[in-house]
């Protein structure tokens, strides 16, 4: 039997039955993931068994795997292997973090809307977040579709993000939730790296929008107006038609391609309930401009 594909919106958001994922997948059914994931972006796999090693060899199967940020590391001890990023808000005791865990305070960026690692030079591809233990009351993750985004622009705006480029980084997305304690060891490690607003995605050649709370500067713009112009996108693909909120039920695994969606958790009261959720990430395969032929010069500036 091959999978099932239960779409839960027209073109965005869908359902995955039938299928194993703690078992090596046959070439059919790999495909058929494929098939539906370049077609809906976000899927969803319920009542998956998965320890790490399996949800590490599904995520394999879609290219390199990144490896965790060395400002959530936590010592020698870690609750995850480096390729799995702990989303969780235990700690290494297997308790609730404290209020003024550092961790804590800088995942709390995960509520702003995002897509992921878009502050490393080549960002992520493909996030896997399964969900080990869920808060019985919010803890939502909410997902927009950038793509029906970018075909709901003007073609104004269309023409005036043709070519942008904006610079991202760590430090941008934690300033908005007022976190900015980093070490000069971390500040070097993370530095703003630059990726277009606007990308074609390959499998579908579909346009998608490129921006997310990570975004600092826009090249070339004042910085007023490059803000207001990102505040502006951020409002604009966040609404209402262009996002589906997924209740976790214990054992989802939820995919979603980073490059053409944007996400953010919803609060939860979480000194209060145990979440653990856990992500296997894969890297895209090159920086943005680089895949969109523009290169950036030392001086950050965009030539063409
Ligand atoms: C993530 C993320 C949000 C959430 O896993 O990358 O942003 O719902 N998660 O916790
Ligand atoms: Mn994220």
């Amino acid at each position: 039997m091959t999978v099932t594909v239960f779409p839960s919106t027209s073109d965005f958001f869908a359902e995955v039955g039938d299928i194993d994922l703690s078992q090596q997948l046959d070439p059919a059914d790999l495909s058929a993931i494929e098939e539906a994931f370049w077609t809906y972006a976000v899927l969803v796999f319920p009542d998956q068994h998965l320890n790490h090693d399996q949800h590490l060899a599904f995520a394999a199967n879609f290219g390199p795997l990144e490896t965790k940020l060395a400002v959530y590391r936590e010592g020698n001890r870690a609750r995850t292997p480096a390729e799995i990023e702990d989303l969780s808000n235990l700690d290494l005791d297997e308790e609730i973090k404290q209020t003024d865990n550092r961790i804590r305070l800088m995942r709390l960026a995960n509520r702003l809307w995002h897509t992921d690692s878009t502050f490393k030079h080549v960002p992520a591809k493909i996030s896997m977040l399964y969900g080990r233990e869920i808060a019985p009351i919010g803890g939502q993750t909410e997902f927009a579709d950038m793509r029906a985004a970018y075909d709901a622009l003007s073609d104004e705006m269309k023409a005036r993000l043709d070519g942008l480029v904006a610079e991202h980084s760590y430090r941008a997305s934690r300033a908005r939730v007022g976190f900015s304690d980093f070490s000069p060891e971390e500040d070097v490690a993370l530095p703003p790296v630059p990726q277009v607003m606007v990308r074609t995605i390959p499998e579908s050649g579909r346009k998608s929008l490129y921006v997310a709370s990570h975004v600092g500067r826009v090249l070339g713009m004042p910085r007023d107006e490059g803000d207001q112009l990102v505040d502006e996108l951020i409002a604009h693909a966040t609404q209402r038609q262009f996002v589906h909120t997924h209740r976790w039920r214990q054992h989802d695994l939820v995919m979603w391609d980073d490059r053409c969606t944007m996400h953010r958790g919803l609060a939860y009261d979480d000194e209060r309930w145990r979440r653990d959720i856990q992500r296997a990430t894969v890297s895209d395969v090159a920086n943005s401009c680089e895949q969109a032929g523009i290169t950036i010069d030392e001086n950050w500036t965009a030539a063409e």
